[in-house]
This record gives C-alpha cells, sequence and structure tokens, in this order.
C-alpha cells in the first residue's frame, strides 16, 4: 500500500485517540465554549488548508495545462498569492460587520455558509462544461475569502469573551485553541492533498466543503444552547432597531453587500500586480487609522494599550515572513539539500510540512500548562516578552540548519535530516510562544466595542508576512540555478539567505523587542 496513505491512516487514528485526551484532561479548568470554538475552528481550518494544498497544484496541473510549464507557474503564483493576501485582507471588514453589526453569532455563521459554498463550487468543477471555465473558478475563491473574513477573526475574539480581561488561563485557553487550529490542518493536509491527488480533484475539494459544513453545524447547535452562555448577540443598538445599514436592516444589508462583493473579489484575482499595491495602501491606512485611535483615545489607558497592539504588529509580520518560508523556500531546500533516505526509502519533501502541525498538537496541552503553572508561581512572561521569546527561537531554528549546512553536510552538500526535525522543532515552540498569545492579547488590549476590528487588523500583518515571505524565498533562486545545478553549490546560497534574514535579522528584532518590553509594559497598565 502507498506510504502517503499508511501516513494519513496513522494521523487520523493518532488524532481521535489524543483530541477525547486533552478536552478530557481540560474539561474542568475551561468553560464548555471553548470546545465548541475549537471544533468549529477545527474544521473550517481542515477546509481551508486542505483546499490550500491542492490549489496551486489544481491550477497548474488541470486549469492551466495548456500553457508551457513556467507561464502557468507565474499564473498560478500570481493568483495563489492574491488569493492568500485576501483571505488575511477582508479579516478587517468581517471584524467590523460583527462589532457593529450582527455580533459575533451570526458573523460567523455567515462567513462559515459562505465558505462551504466556496469549497461546494470548486468541486462542482469537476462536472463536464464546467473544468476549466474561469469566472466559475475565481467565484469559488472569492466565496472562500469573504466567508473567511466574516469566520476566521471573530471566532478568536469571541473565545476572548469567556474569560475575564486578565484570567490567568486566556493564554492556555488560546494555546489549546491554536491546537485545534493545527490539528485541522494537519488532518486536511495528509487527506485533502491524497483524496485530491490520488483519486480526484473535486473530492478533495468536496471533502473541504464537507469540513467546514460540519464546524458550521457544530457552531450553529452549540450556539441554540447554553454553551454559549447567551453570549455574541447582536450590538444593543441593532437589536432596539436604531441602527440601520444603507438604510436595511443590518442583517439584509451585510447579506446584499457580502453577496455584491463576490464578483469584484473574483475579478480582482486576476490583478495580481493591482492586488500587491492595493494591499499596501490599504494595511498603511488602517494602521494609521489605529494610531490615529491610540493617540485621540479620551481614555489614555485605552490608547496605550493600543499602541502595543501596533508595535508587536509589526515583530508578528517578520515572525511570519520567516516562519512562513517552511511553505515555500524551505521545503525546496529540503527536497535539494537533505538526506531524505531513511531505512532505504526516500521521503518525499511535502511530508516534511507535517512536523509543525504535529508538534503543535503534542505541545500545545505542555504550552498551556506551562504558561498557568508560571503564572502561579508569579513567573509567567509578560505578552511582549513571550514575543521575544517566539522570536528568539525562530532566529535560533535558522541557526541550527545554517549550522548543519555549514559543517555537518555531506561531500555532495546533503544535510541530515536531524538538523531539520531540531529546526522545525524550534520554529514550532517560538510559534506556540507568540501566535495564540498574540490572538489573547488583541482580545486583553483591545476596547471590547471594537475588538473584532482590532483582530482584523491584526490579522493583516501575517497577509503582509506572506508577501514578504514571497520576497525572501526569490531571495534564494537564481537564474544560474537549474535542474542539473549540484546540491553543493546550491546548499550556499540557501545557508546564507537563513544566515542574514532568519538568524540575523530575526535575532536583531528580537533583541530590539527586548529593549521594548519596559515600555510596552508600562503601556499595557497592568493588564500581564
Ligand atoms: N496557522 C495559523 C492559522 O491558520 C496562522 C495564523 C496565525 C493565521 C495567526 C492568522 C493569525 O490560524
Amino acid at each position: 500500500m502507498d506510504i502517503t496513505l499508511w501516513i494519513m491512516i496513522i494521523g487520523w487514528v493518532f488524532v481521535l485517540i489524543w483530541v477525547p485526551f486533552i478536552i478530557y484532561t481540560n474539561k474542568k479548568a475551561h468553560p464548555k465554549a471553548l470546545f465548541v470554538l475549537f471544533f468549529a475552528e477545527m474544521w473550517e481550518r481542515f477546509s481551508y488548508y486542505g483546499m490550500r494544498a491542492l490549489l496551486v497544484l489544481y491550477m497548474t496541473k488541470v486549469l492551466f495545462i495548456d500553457l508551457a510549464q513556467n507561464v502557468a507557474e507565474t499564473q498560478a503564483y500570481g493568483i495563489y498569492g492574491s488569493y492568500t493576501a485576501m483571505v488575511y485582507l477582508f479579516p478587517v471588514l468581517g471584524g467590523l460587520v460583527a462589532d457593529r453589526l450582527l455580533g459575533f453569532k451570526k458573523t460567523i455563521i455567515w462567513g462559515g455558509l459562505l465558505m462551504s459554498l466556496g469549497h461546494f463550487t470548486l468541486a462542482l468543477q469537476g462536472i463536464e462544461g464546467l473544468e476549466g471555465n474561469m469566472p466559475f473558478f475565481f467565484a469559488a475563491l472569492a466565496l472562500i475569502i469573504v466567508g473567511n473574513g466574516f469566520f476566521k477573526p471573530n471566532i478568536s475574539s469571541f473565545l476572548g469573551t469567556f474569560y475575564e480581561t486578565d484570567d490567568p488561563r486566556k493564554d492556555g485557553a488560546f494555546s489549546i485553541f491554536y491546537m485545534g487550529v493545527n490539528i485541522g490542518s494537519f488532518l486536511a493536509t495528509l487527506t485533502c492533498g491524497y483524496v485530491g491527488q490520488q483519486i480526484n480533484w473535486h473530492y478533495g475539494f468536496g471533502l473541504a466543503g464537507i469540513g467546514m459544513l460540519l464546524g458550521l453545524i457544530v457552531f450553529y447547535f452549540a450556539s441554540k444552547t447554553d454553551m454559549l452562555q447567551g453570549k455574541g448577540g447582536q450590538p444593543e443598538e441593532v437589536t432596539k432597531g436604531e441602527r440601520k445599514f444603507l438604510g436595511l436592516k443590518p442583517d439584509y444589508g451585510v447579506y446584499i453587500v457580502s453577496l455584491l462583493a463576490i464578483p469584484v473579489c473574483a475579478y480582482m484575482l486576476d490583478l495580481d500586480e493591482v492586488m500587491s499595491g492595493a494591499m499596501i495602501v490599504i494595511s498603511l491606512l488602517i494602521i494609521a487609522y489605529l494610531l490615529y485611535q491610540a493617540l485621540t483615545a479620551k481614555d489614555k489607558v485605552e490608547g496605550q494599550r493600543l499602541l502595543v497592539v501596533i508595535v508587536l504588529f509589526f515583530f508578528h509580520a517578520i515572525f511570519w515572513a520567516l516562519f512562513e518560508q517552511a511553505g515555500g523556500s524551505l521545503t525546496i531546500f529540503t527536497d535539494k539539500n537533505v538526506d531524505r533516505f531513511v531505512g532505504g526509502t526516500e521521503i518525499p519533501a511535502s511530508i516534511f510540512q507535517s512536523l509543525n502541525p504535529l508538534y503543535i498538537m503534542l505541545l500545545a496541552p505542555v504550552f498551556s500548562w506551562m504558561w498557568f503553572k508560571l503564572n502561579k508561581a508569579g513567573k509567567e512572561p509578560s505578552t511582549p516578552m513571550k514575543f521575544v521569546l517566539g522570536l528568539t527561537q525562530l532566529a535560533l531554528g535558522f541557526g541550527v540548519i545554517v549550522l548543519g549546512a555549514k559543517y555537518f553536510a555531506s561531500g555532495d552538500g546533503l544535510v541530515s535530516i536531524a538538523f531539520l526535525a531540531v529546526m522545525y522543532l524550534l520554529h514550532t515552540t517560538g510559534e506556540l510562544s507568540l501566535s495564540p498569545i498574540g490572538l489573547s492579547m488583541v482580545t486583553k488590549l483591545s476596547p471590547a466595542k471594537v475588538v473584532g476590528f482590532v483582530m482584523g487588523a491584526w490579522f493583516l500583518s501575517i497577509a503582509l508576512a506572506n508577501k514578504m515571505a514571497g520576497l525572501i524565498g526569490t531571495l534564494t533562486t537564481s537564474e544560474e540555478v537549474t535542474d542539473d545545478t549540484p546540491a553543493s553549490v546550491t546548499l550556499g546560497i540557501y545557508s546564507d539567505t537563513y544566515w542574514i534574514w532568519g538568524f540575523c535579522v530575526v535575532g536583531a528584532a528580537a533583541l530590539l523587542l527586548l529593549l521594548l518590553v519596559p515600555l510596552l509594559r508600562k503601556w499595557m497598565n497592568g493588564i500581564h
């Protein structure tokens, strides 16, 4: 039987044992809502990453099959880049809608509906006559983009409302929630990848849709019970009928506008250059707006707390720009320069991408527990300090791979798997020190009325980071390098790039932030 099928089966069995265990051991310490949101987000991420695993391959191997290979690839990467940028751009609007108009529950359900529709639209493209229909394809992606904007930021913000602002369990809760994110992506990459590539593309996309639908069903039924404690309703002004949207009842207004946004988005997907420019302009505008809010806030404490979010925004972006090399240059590096033979069989490079979610599954509960214990002992690092730790571990991870490349590579330029495994381990512990903490922080530091919006803005740093990641990735390519370039030559290109960007730049960012920690702590005004 083929090895990917085996890995998929082992992955599922492991998750089926591990998840109940984690729920059982954390049941008493956390509200039920954590587990509802955990499952809803797990399935949403399953759909998102399942589809993402197939997207570029589907474009190059099916949609653009008639084009020359390099033209097809350039087109596919362009669309992929615009797609991921928009995916993390729309949360700003989704957050605003939840804050001002629909409340968390309705916004999340609406987003989930649009996303499942998007995945099913991709699945339907398998019907004769629709295959290769580009407007149909773009419409499907646009549905996912708009839906994700409503769903993804708000489910994190919503989780924050189940804990008091400075509840010591909050970072722990976000770490467990983050485990849900990664279980979803772990299973998705293994399953949709397998089904899509080995059996049929459209079954893979359909599976992603079924995942999203499951998440939606979990959330919908839970929202009818007291598990969500009656939270997440619409703002009072709306329920009292005082606030309208475009002269309509806000619900209808939002539904209509989102449906209108879909063709616009679909159209934008094809305009790579315009998208890059637009993204930078929009990000600057939003940061400027937040800065304005922070500096003119009537409540000085609120303003300073918002400033902390803005400062950490940039460090968050640097972290992800390098971390995200995993899906790009690091995978190609693994392919070319890592000795992937184990017991006589060669492991495909892409499989190494599942190390990160695997480590997260195992370590997220440890981190959740560790923060709690440190807190009790009065030794828990502050949020900015956790960011310093995250960046440091990321830099050390790159340090390890550079060390392996420079001093321990074989004569023909191959590095042992051990270095790669340790590097990903450090990247993952770095991610756990920073990413869930960042989400938790946004819910602690932003004023309750705008938390959705600020969370959306926080996701912008991911959008920008992914763009930067692409640029850094291109530093490892060069016109002189072809398929026949010996591994000993490419090794030097990779290790130089990772040394400068991964170790030095990230390390310098960590140092700079370390110097800022006292100031940021003061601005947090008593919040940990
Ligand atoms: N893997 C994370 C996720 O999918 C990446 C991310 C972190 C996205 C923080 C947004 C915010 O959730």
